[in-house]
């Protein structure tokens, strides 16, 4: 019988339980995850796969080892939008790019890219700006199947007039329409956005970055991440940006104090911060 999400709750020891097991046998460690937002996660899975409990979920797992990749893409908070705070992508446009964009390359790193939207909506602003060109873009997530969808690049109607309004308060002269190529059910990005970027597997809690880059997008994955986990992923964001680089998070990311050590605030209302010197 399918178990209604409301009345199953998870325990913080089964949680424990469960997040130390998957770490030991399949090397993937969420043991640092915010427990109320994977607990929820838990909860839609079980009831997703018409099972009964953690215990349920557990033994599919170990019957069926290649369940933990699909699984794994259930548990993750995959929310994003094109032209989510619009107010950001103008202040990218009018003044990091002007600041970052004389350069030959411009390197950009989207880490917990999910679907794609903010990839494309920073393709977007790219192009007003005549930097396209010269962008070299990694995209990164955790979850396969995001992934697979952000590299795709092709979306639902259902998302097109909320992409179309949020474009619009961003660029009120511009068209929209010029980026996609429309299809009856869906809508995708043109061939033109996708070609500078790579999409990578990564994992931030656990894989190392061997390059670096001007710009730097951490948007509404911390939010995920326990204190001691954001102060490692943020060393890691830290080495990996150039000295004149540009670090975005999301509006709801809550940045550790000690963090402040790292990154210099540039802009408080759109969350863009700058690497700090300094740190050793
Ligand atoms: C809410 S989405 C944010 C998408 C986008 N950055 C935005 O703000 O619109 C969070 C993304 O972080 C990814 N994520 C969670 N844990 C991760 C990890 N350890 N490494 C890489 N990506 C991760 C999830 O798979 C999900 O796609």
């Amino acid at each position: 019988m399918l178990q209604k999400p409301g009345r199953l709750q998870i325990t913080d020891e089964e949680l424990n339980a469960f997040t130390t097991a998957v770490k030991t046998r399949f090397g993937l460690d969420f043991t640092r995850y915010e427990q109320k937002s994977l607990k929820r996660g838990l909860v839609r899975l079980i009831s997703k796969k018409d099972l009964e409990s953690m215990l349920g979920l557990w033994a599919q797992m170990l019957r069926d080892k290649s369940l933990i990749i699909s699984y794994i893409d259930e548990l993750l908070v995959n929310l994003t939008e094109f032209f989510r705070n619009y107010d950001l992508w103008q202040k990218i446009k009018e003044d990091v790019l002007k600041q970052v964009g004389y350069q030959n390359e411009l390197t950009i790193w989207h880490a917990g890219c999910s679907t794609g939207e903010e990839i494309y909506t920073m393709g977007i602003v790219l192009k007003e700006r005549f930097l396209l060109h010269k962008s070299r873009i990694l995209a990164t997530d955790l979850s396969t199947k995001a992934l697979a969808q952000a590299k795709a690049g092709r979306y639902n109607n259902i998302i097109w007039d909320k992409c179309a309004k949020s474009y619009a308060l961003y660029n009120p002269e511009g068209n929209v329409d010029r980026y996609f190529s429309k299809q009856e059910q869906s809508f995708e990005v043109i061939k033109q956005l996708k070609k500078h970027v790579r999409f990578e597997r990564h994992n931030l809690v656990q894989d190392e970055m061997g390059e670096r880059f001007k710009i730097i997008f951490c948007r509404n994955v911390m939010l995920y991440f326990d204190r001691v986990l954001k102060m490692k992923v943020l060393k890691l964001f830290y080495d990996a940006l150039a000295d004149d680089g540009f670090f975005i998070i999301g509006y709801y990311d809550m940045l550790p104090y000690k963090s402040k050590e790292m990154f210099t605030l540039h802009c408080s209302k759109t969350r863009i911060y700058r690497k700090n010197l300094n740190y050793k």
